[in-house]
């Protein structure tokens, strides 16, 4: 491939998505957050005062998805991450949103996609591929910190809780479940600050350019 996609997937709170905003401003390439888009399928869910359990409404809600939906403030919260984990095990939610995701890598010189199923799934002819990871007990603590300072009102027992329950769900649905590529460079950031894994990611991407 002639475009430089970079994928770049792990579990929750594995710091994914500031290396993945960091990268795409480097390499000036244009980012996705793909968590947004099933948050977003979950908010106009619940926005709409429909089940998380209606498959139907959320497959629609997925196939009808807008980008200014994105940017919405509300989608960041504790609860939306739960609800999207939920969501997203649904096969017809993530058949929509992959045709999304495809069109968003597709249209550039090149592009970063952070996700679940980025090297898997949606772009498995990736020039790069990481696979962001770290202990639960390490995610839990920057989660917890990241909603504390966004005013949320947590424990760090509960977030772990949480963290524990949506890796579980999220390597273990039969669609698209979390897992590394077998192509992936898996980086381990329990020990890493944000500036060492953005330096040991880009070592990565350099070799591979
Ligand atoms: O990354 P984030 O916490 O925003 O993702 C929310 C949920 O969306 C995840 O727990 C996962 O279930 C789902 N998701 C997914 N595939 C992706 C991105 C997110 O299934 N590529």
């Amino acid at each position: 491939p002639t475009t430089m996609v970079i994928a770049i997937d792990g579990p929750a709170a594995s710091g994914k998505g500031t290396l993945a905003k960091r990268l795409a401003q480097h390499y000036g390439l244009p980012h996705l957050d793909t968590g947004l888009l099933y948050r977003a399928v979950a908010l106009t869910l619940i926005d709409a005062g429909a089940s998380l359990d209606d498959e139907d409404a959320a497959a629609r809600a997925a196939a009808r998805l807008i980008a200014d939906r994105l940017a919405d403030p509300r989608l960041r919260e504790r609860a939306m991450g739960e609800a999207a984990s939920r969501i997203s095990a649904v096969p017809a939610v993530r058949t929509a949103l992959l045709a999304w995701q495809q069109r968003f890598a597709g249209t550039a010189a090149g592009a970063v996609l952070d996700g679940r199923d980025i090297g898997t799934v949606v772009c498995p002819d990736a020039r790069v591929k990481l696979y962001i990871t770290a202990t639960a007990q390490e995610r839990a603590r920057r989660r917890h910190r990241e909603l504390g300072a966004r005013g949320e009102d947590t424990t760090l027992a509960d977030i772990l809780a949480d963290i524990e329950a949506r890796d579980a769900r999220d390597a273990s649905r039969a669609t698209a479940p979390l897992k590394a590529a077998a192509d992936a460079v898996v980086l381990d950031t329990t020990d890493l600050d944000p500036d060492e894994a953005f330096s040991a990611a880009r070592a990565v991407i350099d070799r591979a350019r």
